[in-house]
């Protein structure tokens, strides 16, 4: 009797086993900069990432999500040892991370490494979707090339001959003046000056003056976050508005047109997001944020939101399997993803292909005024999948 109820519990066990990992909790980690000139940047990440998640009822491809946090102060020094305590010591099944394009390569580099599946939600380091890519590697954003350019053929088409440009030196300061650059001079304007302060200083006194100096048709800017806020004030507080135009990628006056008033207005930007797209898709995506959080959402939120819709369609696919890489890949591949910003869908390299927008800094929005790029690909130099 006693055999007999020991064999019937073993094999009730055999085949309760397989669904109860099913229903194992699927461990999401979200290595974000909550501290620092990003902080604000990480916050709506994860944001717009948990009411994807809490539209959905809690669970993607049926597994409950639980996230574990990490704060990556934007520091690619930390970084490697960041993402290996997510991967190592928590166990999670994908990391989402992160803002800063340096801790992002480090990142990338683990990611490749240990086959873990990656989602970058905001950092636009071009070499994660081109050198570095990998079929386990994600971005639901952009890369810093995309907005650089569009703004690039903008303020050629507006008439500006010379730019001056001002940005962080690092990689996304970089290669954002980098797809500017290209553009620009393609439309046969010329680049007088390269300006940098270090990450993230924001000591800008010195470079505005040597800007009012040089006096360039147009000046051309990546800045983002709290570096933003203060740049444009300070770029006002010089006399150079209204005197010397001021472009930027649209991280500029995205999520800091409250702390920055007066100084933001009329600034024209190039981003994969606007204020004013007034889609069915938008208008409910802006209006769920709102009730949930209190607060308008900007790029950051969106792209945060796009990164869980990106892990949904993939553990759908894979029924609720990420190690399963090639069909995950495949369905995100041929995926139409239905994003507030418009639909986009992703390039070989797991890049958005998307449209730009060109926007105007109007009150506490930054209106959609047109199409500053149509469906544009990174061009994912050097990946090799
Ligand atoms: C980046 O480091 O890639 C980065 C940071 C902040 C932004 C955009 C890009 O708003």
């Amino acid at each position: 009797m006693t055999l007999i109820r020991t064999t019937i519990t073993a094999a009730m066990l055999a085949l309760a086993l397989p669904a109860a990992h099913a229903q194992a909790k699927l461990k999401v980690g979200l290595m974000l900069p909550y501290s620092g000139t990003y902080a604000a940047l990480g916050t709506a990440i994860e944001n717009g990432f948990r009411l994807y998640v809490d539209e959905q009822g809690g669970k993607l491809g049926g597994r409950e999500i639980e996230y574990v946090k990490v704060d990556d102060e934007s520091d690619p020094a930390k970084a490697t040892d960041n993402i290996n305590k997510l991967i190592k010591r928590d166990n999670v099944d994908v990391v989402v991370g992160t803002v800063h394009s340096g801790v992002a390569m480090a990142m990338a580099k683990v990611a490749k490494d240990t086959g873990t599946l990656l989602i970058v939600p905001n950092a636009g380091a071009d070499a994660v979707t081109g050198p570095m890519c990998a079929i386990n590697i994600y971005r639901s954003s952009f890369s810093n090339w995309q907005p650089g350019y569009a703004m690039g053929q903008v303020m050629a088409k507006r008439g500006h001959k010379n730019a001056v440009t001002i940005t962080w030196k690092y990689a996304a300061g970089d290669e954002s003046v980098g797809g500017f650059k290209e553009a620009f001079t393609k439309a046969g304007g010329k680049v007088i000056k390269d300006l940098t302060v270090p990450f993230p200083n924001v000591e800008f006194q010195a470079l505005l003056t040597e800007i009012a100096a040089l006096k360039p048709d147009a000046v051309y800017t990546f800045f983002a976050g709290g570096g933003a806020v203060k740049f444009v004030k300070d770029y006002a507080a010089a006399g150079l508005k209204g005197k010397i135009p001021l472009y930027g990628a649209g991280f500029l006056t995205d999520g800091t047109l409250q702390a920055q008033g007066e100084a933001a207005q009329g600034l024209l930007t190039t981003l994969h997001y606007a204020d004013g797209l007034n889609t069915p898709r938008d208008n409910a995506f802006r209006l769920d944020y709102a009730k949930a959080y209190k607060l308008q959402p900007d790029v950051y939120a969106m792209q945060g939101y796009d990164a869980a819709q990106m892990l949904a369609i993939g553990l759908a696919a894979t029924k609720g399997d990420p190690s399963k890489k090639a069909e995950f890949a495949a369905a995100l591949q041929k995926a139409k993803i239905d994003s507030p910003r418009g639909t986009f869908t992703l390039s070989a390299s797991h890049n958005p292909i998307q449209d730009i927008y060109l926007r105007e800094v109007s009150g506490l929005e930054n209106k959609k005024i047109g199409i500053a790029s149509k469906a544009l690909a990174d061009p994912g130099r050097g990946c090799k999948l």
